[in-house]
């Protein structure tokens, strides 16, 4: 593989007091691709998605996005270079509209230091905003507050913001939890339609199997703090450690 990888790291680790969060993780993300990462709790997903975006120092190990060490960056830095995330809860300004979480959303990515006193809602930036709810299939809820929406939405509107200030990489955590099982099939469609058309890579936590199945081109399984398995979809929920520590007793995979 000749071109450099947009996410690469190098015997990551990250304790917390005796828990091992992170084992000489090794990982490289091609340019393009959409990845799932899937382990059970407390497997350390969220502790490498924080580590890869500056939430959270690694004990030792090192971490290259787009070629270039991102160690001891704050995450603001690491989002101006092209790493975009979403939270496991969605972090959206409950009490606002949506159409005003998404401006405050691309004011704080057209400037690293987003100003009070200049106006938020100028036509070209609502322009834009509308025009990424209507990508995403909210634009009718642009005028609700965010507690007056359903949850799905909520999650949709949160990965539109993270999506707005175009990432060269959108790093999900749990993009489908709390929304009901009937609407996560149509969240995911949405997201990897505006994904593909930006052709931003993509990496997504996930615990529904066959959400990851039917979305990803590639799977990273952790269990302890370590990936356990890194592969094409089909081996590596094939992959017997993998079917005893993550996939455990679930519903067996639907052959497709
Ligand atoms: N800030 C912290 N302080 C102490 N321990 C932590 C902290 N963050 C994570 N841990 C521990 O590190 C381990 C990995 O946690 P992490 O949140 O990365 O798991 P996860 O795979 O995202 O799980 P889940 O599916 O429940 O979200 C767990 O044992 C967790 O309790
Ligand atoms: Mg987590």
């Amino acid at each position: 593989m000749s071109e450099i990888p947009i996410l690469q790291t190098r015997a990551l680790h990250r304790n917390f007091g005796a828990v091992t969060a992170a084992k000489n993780v090794e990982v490289a993300i091609r340019r393009g691709e959409v990845v799932g990462v899937i382990g059970s709790n407390g497997a350390g997903k969220t502790t490498f998605i924080n580590m890869v975006t500056g939430y959270l120092a690694p004990s030792s190990g090192a971490i290259d996005f787009d070629g270039r060490s991102i160690l001891g960056k704050a995450p603001r830095q690491i989002t101006r270079m092209g790493m975009a995330r979403s939270f496991q809860v969605a972090q959206l300004f409950p009490e606002l509209t949506v159409l005003d979480n998404m401006l405050i959303a691309l004011s704080a990515a057209e400037s690293p230091r987003p100003s009070f006193l200049k106006p938020l809602r100028t036509p070209a930036r609502i322009a834009r905003a509308e025009a990424a709810l209507a990508e995403f299939g909210v634009l009718e809820m642009r005028d609700r507050t965010v507690t007056a929406v359903p949850q799905g939405t909520r999650k949709l509107v949160d990965i539109a913001m993270a999506l707005i200030g175009e990432p060269k990489m959108l790093l999900l955590d749990e993009p489908t939890s709390g929304v009901a099982v009937e609407e996560k099939f149509p969240l995911m469609d949405a997201v990897m339609a505006a994904v593909k058309k930006h052709g931003v890579t993509v990496l997504f936590v996930e615990h529904d199997m066959e959400i990851v199945a039917r979305y990803v081109d590639r799977i990273l399984a952790f269990y302890a703090g370590e990936v356990i398995a890194d592969g094409a979809p089909d081996a590596v929920l094939d992959d017997a450690r993998v079917r005893e520590l993550v996939v455990g007793h679930g519903p067996k995979r639907k052959a497709s």
